[in-house]
């Protein structure tokens, strides 16, 4: 039986940073102007804390000029689209970032259609979504967790994925659908799979790509995967790890890892595969949204 090979998305996403750090050195150095991000967080749930103080971080470390906004939790849905509003209309601002979720009082798809698309870095504008479902992938802003899971396939497998079956579990916007996209722009044959999906191990076992986006911990299990499959694991569950003690746990994927790297080509784990990688393609919007805004023209492609 085969071992898999790791997809280490730790390293992949360091070595996009550093690339996306000398870009935006260039960028300062031909126009006088940093990339701009702005992260809108409201309230104060824990994981969105950490999620934004990372994203902040990142930014900094590339170079790029980082803004921060915490709000309370009860602030009003006006206010917040009037903070939009103004971040849309602040010339130093190229990227907009507004922390899901958001509190209840707060109608969520108003505030990311006020965003303006050429500043929506997240890419859930129906603008971008449009875009990247017409095939005009090169002037959207694509879902950083989504390109980044394609970012690992083409390092992984380094030759065109067109012709290729892949299947992606799950069909939400800010994942599966814009997963399946990229994966048709690639011309690959693709099946979105559900919660209504009939005989989901079958359909798997025809893919040369898994790509799971479910949340649901180690659902897909070893059997379902076709020897020498690429599997991308997106989910990141939180579970109870008694090996490490009482009230212990640990992340796990929606992969059940050990059983799955025994028979795939090559597999990302859970933490350090798709989790470092979507940060990582936040800074590369950000810095393509900077390029376009300031109309200097693009770079290569980074994949
Ligand atoms: N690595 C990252 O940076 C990153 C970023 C975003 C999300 N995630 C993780 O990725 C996972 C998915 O996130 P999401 O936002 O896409 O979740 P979501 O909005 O809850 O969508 C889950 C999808 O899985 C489907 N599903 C649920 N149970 C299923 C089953 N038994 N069989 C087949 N399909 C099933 C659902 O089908 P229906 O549509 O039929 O209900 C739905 O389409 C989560 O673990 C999340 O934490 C990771």
């Amino acid at each position: 039986m085969s071992k898999a090979n790791l997809i280490d998305g730790k390293a992949v996403a360091a070595s996009v940073r550093s690339e996306i750090t000398a870009r935006a050195a260039r960028l300062l150095a031909e126009t006088g102007k940093r990339p701009g991000l702005a992260v809108v967080l409201v309230g104060e749930d824990p994981a969105s804390q950490v999620y934004v103080r990372n994203k902040d971080r990142a930014a900094e470390a590339c170079g790029f000029h980082s803004v921060k906004h915490t709000l309370a939790a009860d602030t009003s849905e006006a206010s917040l689209l009037a903070l939009v509003t103004q971040l849309n209309e602040d010339d130093a601002i190229h990227g907009i970032l507004v922390q899901l979720p958001l509190p209840g009082h707060i109608d969520e798809t108003k505030v990311l259609r006020l965003i303006r698309p050429e500043k929506d870095v997240d890419g859930f504008h129906p603008v971008n979504v449009g875009l990247l479902a017409t095939g005009a992938r090169d002037t959207a802003l694509v879902p950083c967790t989504p390109a980044g899971s394609l970012a690992l396939l083409k390092r992984t497998l380094q030759t065109p994925l067109a012709g290729l079956n892949a299947v992606v579990i799950g069909r939400s916007n800010i994942v599966g659908k814009p997963m399946a996209a990229l994966l048709l722009a690639e011309s690959c044959t693709v099946t979105i799979a559900h919660s209504r999906t009939k005989d989901l191990p079958e359909v798997v076992r025809g893919a040369d790509i898994v790509v799971a986006a479910v949340g649901r911990p180690e659902m897909v299990r070893g059997s379902w995967i076709k020897p020498g499959a690429t599997v991308i694991d997106v989910g990141i569950n939180r579970v109870p790890d008694p090996a490490k003690g009482e009230g212990a746990t640990k992340l796990v994927g929606d992969v059940a890892f050990a059983e799955a790297a025994e028979v795939a080509g090559a597999i990302t784990p859970v933490p350090g595969g798709v989790g470092p990688m979507t940060i990582a393609m936040l800074m590369a919007n950000t810095l393509t949204a900077a390029r376009r805004q300031l109309g200097v023209a693009p770079e290569p492609e980074l994949f």
